[in-house]
């Protein structure tokens, strides 16, 4: 097992993070046992960040210790990963369906450092008593006012150093529209307030989006 990024390993080919809540998987990930330890597969085909990273990117930001806020938690695939990487630190984890919270809040019970949020994204006034400054969000919420929502929050509770991640779904802002305008665009947009660090496609493991790391300008 190589530790490619604080917290993240790989072997053959696979991505793991060490399990948090050892025994507890939460969606049907497998583990593997090393040197006492128990580690969790990553799937990069459930989730944009696991992607990302297998598709290269550089750095997530996330470090023991780091302050997350997570908008589009849904039931907490990525948030668990984010959780056995952050163990020392706080995921707060924002999903705005009460149905799909009921599932975070099941998978994240004996997860003492998510604290999963009943709230909507487009709202950051709503969650401002519970979440304080965080050294990076991450946002996958696939809606077409992406780009706003995120540039809501960076300005709220990211601090000034923080790091931005962000999936982008082009179909989510228009389905006739050709994608690659549609990420210019969205760029052209981001790049006043933020330094595009890396971005790719997460293919194969999904289609459709763009990932983008990003610095606050
Ligand atoms: C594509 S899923 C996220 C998957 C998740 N990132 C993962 O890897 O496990 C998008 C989620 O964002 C939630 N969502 C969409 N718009 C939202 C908003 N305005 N505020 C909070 N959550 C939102 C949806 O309910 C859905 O659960």
């Amino acid at each position: 097992m190589k530790e490619i990024h604080p917290g993240i390993h790989e072997h053959s080919g696979k991505l793991y993070t060490k399990n948090l809540v050892p025994g507890e998987t939460v969606y049907g990930e497998k583990t593997v046992d090393e040197k006492g330890e128990e580690f969790r597969e990553w799937e990069p085909g459930r989730s944009k960040l696991g992607a990302a990273i297998k598709n290269g990117l550089p750095e997530t930001g996330i470090k023991k210790d780091s302050k997350v806020l997570y908008l589009g938690a849904a039931s907490g695939t990525t948030v668990s990963h984010v959780s056995d990487i952050a163990r020392k630190g706080v995921v707060f984890g924002i999903e705005y369906s009460k149905k799909v919270v009921r599932d975070l809040l099941r998978n994240s019970k004996k997860r003492e450092n998510v604290c999963p949020i009943l709230g909507d994204a487009r709202k950051p006034s709503e969650y401002s008593n519970i979440v304080d400054k965080v050294d990076i969000v991450f946002q996958d919420v696939a809606q077409p006012d992406q780009a706003k929502i995120f540039r809501k929050n960076c300005d709220k509770f990211l601090k000034d150093s923080g790091i931005g991640l962000l999936a982008i779904k082009s179909q989510s802002i228009s389905s006739s529209r050709p994608a690659k305008e549609i990420f210019r665009e969205q760029e052209e947009k981001m790049k006043k307030f933020f330094e595009i660090k890396w971005k790719s496609g997460l293919e194969p493991h999904e289609e459709g989006h763009m990932f983008y790391l990003l610095e606050k300008k």
